[in-house]
């Protein structure tokens, strides 16, 4: 900062939002530093135009929107009548890309997880039925399968928040990097926003702090630039970016036929959808606008009427269900993560939340009700913005099982019961025994089968026939590389 510079107090005051400096005279040398530091960093006029348009004012709402909307166009699974020639074209197209060292994986992790109620960075959650294993373990355990099996190191990025940096780091740090090289697995932190009451005026989380949270996750496009991610990529060969949610231990990290369609499509961004499974469904939905771009339409914004739409076959209309895994190509990621271009910007959401804060005699306030606007942006609204955007089907109980909530629907309980009906599948397959409920397709017993050892049916049969002898599966089994054993 240079020393002549102008305190941003002043500014602060010019533009009403004083109250930011209310205590500051009150305050210690340190405290006051970080309260300026903080205040520089925020862009006061974004801040002031958000809460005009996006609170103040907010616009038409959905339904004009709705009037326009379509389903999106997607390429079918081989099962649900996709070209199987197509399929394994794309799958060989994303095996060369693996082997050349162009792809890099990348998990959004800067969230809150307000909901699932847990203390700690959600990807240091336990998730695997038998061994307990953290979501980041499950994660880099498929990122070292890719590399033995392709011959070279994935790097790993993760975009963490303030919140959780320190820890996420450590719990790495603790656990040897689950194997992978330090080297390769890259933290930075996302951007903040801060958060304002009902007329606009930023709130004080303390007397010496602003009341910031992460900008979300379509705040990755940057902060992947601001923190140099996409410079070290670029020097290191990697055009293509595998992008997922930290909550989703079923994820295929570093899917060959995603990566072989996005790159066959030269496209600059691509998702995975997959048939909702009920209309109210908490997924984001892929349309078509009025333009004719394909968009994602959050389920909160999704009118009623089209979320319960069916077709002439009695299918919801509107089914291709977002589950936040996306492949980004580099350079879009750099057009967009820079603001170079104009007319491709990340709009910002807004949010009604409860934030504690002091009030103006300094006291602490606890809210009941929501009593703050907070300001993300999205990362799927990049989609729009995308050449040849691509989008693929995929199976939900090879792809999707998300821990939000502390129970009920995408609960620690519904994602353990989905990662034992995916062993359960596979050992039937591979002619195993394993007695498996009809009804729910879950096991009698509770077995694991580590990434290591087999992240995809076709690669299970194949370990299994590589054993001497079939495994027997009792209860605890767990199935594991046998150099890990
Ligand atoms: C999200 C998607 C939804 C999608 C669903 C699939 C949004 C608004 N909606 O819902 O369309 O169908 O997942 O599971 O995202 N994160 C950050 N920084 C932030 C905010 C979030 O890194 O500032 C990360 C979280 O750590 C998490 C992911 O983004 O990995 C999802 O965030 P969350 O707020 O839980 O999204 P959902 O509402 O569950």
């Amino acid at each position: 900062m240079v020393a002549a510079m102008i305190h941003p107090r002043h500014d602060y005051e010019d533009r009403g939002q004083g109250q930011v400096f209310r205590f500051f005279d009150d305050l210690a040398a340190e405290q006051q530093d970080e309260l300026t530091r903080q205040a520089s960093n925020i862009d006061l006029d974004e801040v002031e135009r958000l809460y005009q348009t996006l609170v103040k004012n907010p616009g038409a709402g959905n339904e004009s929107l709705a009037d326009e909307l379509q389903p999106a166009e997607f390429v079918p699974l081989p099962e649900n009548g996709g070209s199987e020639v197509l399929w394994k074209e794309a799958y060989e197209t994303g095996e060369a890309a693996l082997r050349a060292g162009r792809v890099a994986a990348f998990t959004v992790a800067g969230g809150q997880g307000t909901r699932l109620g847990f203390d700690g960075p959600k990807g240091t959650f336990p998730v695997t039925p038998v061994r307990n294993a953290a979501l980041f373990q499950v994660f880099a355990e498929k990122i070292r399968a890719a590399e033995a099996r392709y011959g070279k190191p994935m790097p790993w990025f993760i975009m963490t928040s303030v919140i959780n940096h320190e820890p996420t780091v450590d719990f790495f740090e603790r656990h040897g990097h689950f194997g992978l090289d330090p080297e390769r697995v890259h933290f930075f932190s996302q951007g903040l926003m801060p958060a304002v009451d009902e007329d606009g005026k930023i709130l004080l989380a303390e007397k010496g702090s602003i009341a910031l949270s992460p900008d979300g996750h379509g705040g990755s496009l940057r902060a992947l630039v601001r923190s140099g991610a996409i410079d070290r990529m670029e020097a290191d060969g990697i055009d293509t970016i595998s992008y997922f949610q930290v909550d989703n231990p079923l994820v295929r990290c570093l899917d060959p036929a995603f990566i072989g369609f996005h790159l066959l499509g030269n496209s600059e961004m691509s998702s995975k959808a997959l048939p909702k499974a009920y209309p109210e469904e908490k997924v984001g939905v892929f349309c078509r606008d009025g333009d004719g771009r394909d968009v994602v339409i959050e389920y909160s914004d999704l009118p009623e009427r089209l979320a319960n739409e069916r077709d002439a076959a009695g299918e919801l209309r509107f089914r291709a269900g977002s589950i936040a895994i996306h492949i980004f190509d580099r350079d879009f990621v750099k057009r967009l993560g820079t603001g170079a271009d104009p007319d491709a910007v990340l709009p910002f959401h807004r949010a009604h939340k409860k934030v504690p804060h002091v009030d103006e005699s300094g006291n602490a306030v606890s809210p009941t009700d929501p009593n703050a606007w907070k300001f993300e942006m999205f990362v799927f609204d990049s989609l729009p913005f995308a050449k040849n955007p691509v989008i693929i089907e995929t199976a939900r109980e090879d792809d999707f099982s998300p821990v939000k909530n502390a129970e009920g629907n995408d609960s620690p309980q519904t994602c353990r019961d989905d990662q034992l009906r995916q062993y359960a599948r596979w050992a039937k397959a591979a002619g195993l025994e394993v007695s498996v409920d009809a009804e729910t397709g879950l096991p009698a017993v509770a077995f694991e089968v580590t990434p290591t050892f087999a992240d995809t049916e076709d690669r299970f049969l194949e370990a299994v026939a590589a054993l001497d002898s079939k495994p027997v599966i009792v209860d605890e089994t767990v199935l594991d590389c046998p150099d890990e054993e």
